[in-house]
């Protein structure tokens, strides 16, 4: 387990390791959108990461090439369907 800290909300959740941030986020019922299933197709579900990016999944090829195309990502972005947590607290938050 560890601790998901959700930005704006700024609500804490204790989360399964191995499990992807669009799933946590989604069973903790934050507002975290879902176009294509997860597949890395739609970006919907692109959130920043302002602590804990090294506990999470590295960016695979398909994600870096989806992150590229959206405006406004940062050296925090990520997709929250591709992202893996890991055993660190992790603290995300979603884009308005
Ligand atoms: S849910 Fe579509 S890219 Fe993540």
């Amino acid at each position: 387990m560890t601790t998901l800290t959700v930005l704006p909300s700024g609500k804490s959740y204790e989360v399964a390791a191995g499990t992807t941030l669009l799933k946590a986020l989604q069973d903790a019922g934050e507002p975290i959108i879902s176009k294509c299933g997860g597949e890395a197709k739609c970006e919907s579900c692109h959130v920043f990461v302002p602590a804990g990016r090294k506990s999470l999944s590295k960016i695979q090829r398909v994600e870096n090439e989806k992150l590229d195309g959206i405006v406004g990502v940062s050296s925090a972005s990520r997709l929250a369907c591709q992202a893996i947590l890991g055993e660190e607290p992790v603290t995300v938050e979603i884009p308005k």
